[in-house]
């Protein structure tokens, strides 16, 4: 059969991985896609760059319209990133009737239902693996191996540069900087890499994973994140002295009263066996009503664990090029007709309990003022820790851990305590799950 070509937009760390595995694997990638597949042209920035990978065969351009609108090419690959230009250009190229293979989370989470329904309207697949988790076949695991399941929540580590840095941090005291530099000349980190430590990332991923877990639409606005920028060696080290570990996780749970989509760093008890999940490796515990928890594990970044997704998806849009459009897998996992609207719960109602730490003045009755501060906003404390040299007016710090509690009555029950002048600036607070 006809060998299917393919143009590229983006040669840099995951783009010159994808042509490195096609050129490497060739042979495997043809028994399996049916046909063989051919880069012909590729779009970057600065042509005279030295490359990793052997462009010899392709035609290189500065213009990435050049490759959606050139009349040879079938399938685009964008594997640049951000979501101006992407967005252009993969529009364009529905438009000129090419499929769409995309590692690109901030345009599917961002501009995804745009950009599935004019796909949908012409008959083409997008395709976007390679935009959650890096290497982790996630996306096909829920949309397609767990399709008779009621999905009753997900949480991962979807951040690949977060999880890096804060194993770093803990294994060697390393400075948070140094490491994110590092992930960074690693080819972790997004080209903004406060993207990655910001939440942001994270945010973009949890929305698509809500949607094909829930048949929800994409709503990134509704995605609450925080970072791991105010995580402290300390906070690290009383964690586990705790029995639990510091992730940054991702959490899409469907409750009676609407789904909660919230992205921020977690103590885990040190036992789940994602707790132990390190460096750049992700992993996404899915539990579902009929096999219950699965558990996905792999490179969440870099350039070939990338790119065996994006070529993944490439043999997948490949095979399914001659069916019919009406058949195929929807882009969502639901059938486009059959999304729905479920409310999406604001911060203030979320329940989980609390690991708080907290600077105070060493003299008698502040524990009480502040015990009686939790026990009027209905929180009950689990653990009380006291660190420090116990001498009378100094300084020492306070780990609480609390039960369950509503979000609302501990950011009440918060503001309260740092007001109170035995007690030094903010109170630091992570959320606990326990993911069981
Ligand atoms: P890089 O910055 O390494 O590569 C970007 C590529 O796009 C470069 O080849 C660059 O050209 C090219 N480029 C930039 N602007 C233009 C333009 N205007 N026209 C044509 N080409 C352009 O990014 P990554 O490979 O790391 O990421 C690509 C995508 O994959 C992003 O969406 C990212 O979020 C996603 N992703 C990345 C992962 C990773 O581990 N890095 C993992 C999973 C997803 P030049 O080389 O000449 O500068
Ligand atoms: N910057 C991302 C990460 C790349 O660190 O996880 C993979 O999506």
């Amino acid at each position: 059969m006809k060998a299917v070509n393919i143009g590229l937009i983006g040669l840099g760390t995951v783009g010159s991985g994808t042509l490195s595995v096609l050129q490497r694997n060739a042979e495997e990638i043809t028994r399996r896609a049916g046909r063989q597949i051919h880069v012909i042209a590729a779009a970057v920035q600065d042509i005279s760059k030295p490359r990793a990978v052997d462009t010899s065969a392709l035609h290189l351009t500065r213009d990435p319209f050049e490759i959606v609108n050139h009349p040879d090419i079938e399938i685009v690959v964008e594997l640049v990133g951000g979501d101006n230009m992407p967005l252009e250009a993969v529009m364009t190229a529905l438009d000129n009737g090419k499929h769409i293979v995309t590692a690109n989370k901030a345009l599917i989470a961002l501009h995804g239902n745009d950009i599935f329904e004019k796909a949908q309207n012409k008959g083409l697949v997008v395709a976007f693996e390679a935009a959650v988790a890096g290497g982790i076949p996630i996306i096909k695991s829920i949309r397609e191996g767990l399709s008779a399941n009621r999905i009753e929540w997900l949480a991962g580590i979807i951040n690949g540069t977060s999880n890096y840095i804060l194993t770093q941090m803990e294994e060697s005291g390393r400075d948070f900087n140094d490491v994110l530099a590092e992930a960074q000349a690693l080819g972790y980190a997004e080209a903004d890499p406060s993207f990655d430590i910001d939440g942001t990332d994270a945010a973009h991923k949890l929305t698509i994973l809500a949607s094909i877990a829930f048949g929800i639409s994409l709503q990134f606005e509704n995605v609450y994140r925080e970072g791991i920028t105010e995580i402290s060696s300390e906070d690290i080290t009383h964690a586990r002295e705790l029995g639990y570990r510091i992730k940054h996780l991702g959490i899409a749970r469907k409750t009676d009263n609407g789904v909660e989509l919230r992205v921020h760093p977690t103590l885990i008890p040190q036992k789940r066996l994602i707790a132990n999940v390190d460096g750049v490796m992700n992993a996404i515990l899915v539990q579902s009503d009929a096999v219950g928890p699965t558990l996905y594990y792999g490179a969440g970044a870099g350039s070939e664990p990338t790119a065996s997704a994006v070529v993944a998806d490439l043999i997948d849009v490949v095979r399914t090029i001659t069916t019919d459009p009406g058949n195929r897998v929807p882009h969502l996992a639901f059938h486009p007709d059959a999304i729905i609207d479920l409310p999406i719960l604001p911060m203030d109602e979320i329940e989980t309990a609390y690991y708080l730490r907290m600077s105070v003045i060493n003299q008698p009755g502040v524990m009480a003022s502040i015990a009686m501060i939790f026990g009027d906003s209905d929180i009950s404390i689990d653990t009380i820790l006291q660190k420090g040299s116990g001498q009378p007016n100094e300084n020492v710090t306070i780990i609480m851990l609390t039960q369950n509690t509503r979000e609302r009555n501990l950011v009440k029950a918060l503001k309260q305590v740092e007001s109170l002048n035995t007690v030094n600036g903010r109170v630091m607070r992570v959320r606990i799950e326990q993911l069981s």
